[in-house]
């Protein structure tokens, strides 16, 4: 079940009990490029309907980790459950979930769109249905309307990515991640790559979908963001967690000096 809670600007946000059950859960994540070691032992919790916000330094090893959680890189050590199946263990490689499964139950949107240029937002978003769900083209294309008018382009259907500005395209992406009905969201910095005057309409979309009480994690520096939808947030420096919380421990009354001076440099920025 999940909880429907008031915000401090009065929007109802629906955040996850602590009876929900966990969707996602990583243990002792490490991940190594060369002799780098990039992740150190990260662990994640999720549970149905929580939003959590992964900030830190760059470097410190957030699109590494998130990557991880959708096998998009794969750990030298740790495990990682999806509703309590497999998806990856060190100690058994052979039962890593297999990247088709994966891509249904868990949507992920990049920094960068990757839309199909030449195709319009509405064969982006209806493509992967027919690929990997086997959606007929009828109800694919009436489900990717359905989304597109969410993200408020119902209007821009048949536009091509080249038509679209930076905020535009990035609600497409979220668009055709939503279109698999995944059970997690994962953003990496979904909004950094946007002009600045467009990252609201991006940041809206997101808001909505966890006041729907969409399971997402989200790398991002848009602090003020992250603390009005997150209902947890980690600070990860040098591939570790040096600090988790709500957004108001770590973003008001941090416990680590590195996590007060990042917060400080980024004071301002944002939404
Ligand atoms: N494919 C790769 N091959 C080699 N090194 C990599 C690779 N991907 C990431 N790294 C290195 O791993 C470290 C962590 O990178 P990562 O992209 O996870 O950081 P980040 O926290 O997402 O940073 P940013 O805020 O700049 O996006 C960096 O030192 C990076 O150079
Ligand atoms: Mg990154």
């Amino acid at each position: 079940m999940n909880d429907a809670s008031e915000r401090g600007d009065g929007r109802r946000t629906v955040t996850a009990s602590a009876a929900a059950p966990v969707v996602l859960s990583a243990r002792g994540i490490h991940k190594s490029y060369g002799s780098r070691a990039v992740l150190t032992g990260v662990d994640i919790d999720l549970r149905r309907g929580e939003h959590v916000a992964i900030i830190g330094p760059s470097g410190s090893g957030k699109s590494t980790f998130i990557r991880c959680l959708n096998l998009l890189e794969r750990p030298e050590q740790g495990s990682i459950e999806l509703l309590g199946e497999t998806v990856f263990d060190s100690e058994h490689p052979e039962r890593a979930m297999k990247q088709r499964n994966l891509r249904k139950r868990v949507g992920m949107v990049f920094q960068a769109f990757n839309l199909f240029t030449t195709h319009t937002a509405l064969q982006n978003v209806s493509l992967a249905q027919r690929r990997v769900l086997g959606r007929s083209k009828a109800e694919a294309d009436e489900r990717s309307r359905e989304l597109l008018t969410r993200v408020g382009l119902g209007g821009h259907q048949d536009s091509l990515p080249s038509r679209l500005s930076g905020g535009q395209q990035q609600r497409v992406a979220i668009a055709r991640a939503l279109a698999l009905d995944p059970q997690v969201m994962l953003f990496d910095e979904p909004t950094s790559a946007i002009d600045p005057e467009m990252r609201s309409e991006v940041l809206s979309v997101m808001r909505d979908l966890a006041e729907r009480g969409t399971t997402m994690v989200v790398v991002t520096h848009e602090l003020r963001f992250a603390e009005r939808a997150a209902d947890r947030m980690m600070f990860l420096a040098d591939g570790e967690v040096l600090e988790s919380g709500t957004p108001s421990q770590l973003l008001r009354s941090p416990q680590h000096a590195r996590v007060e001076q990042f917060v400080r440099s980024l004071e301002g920025v944002g939404e």
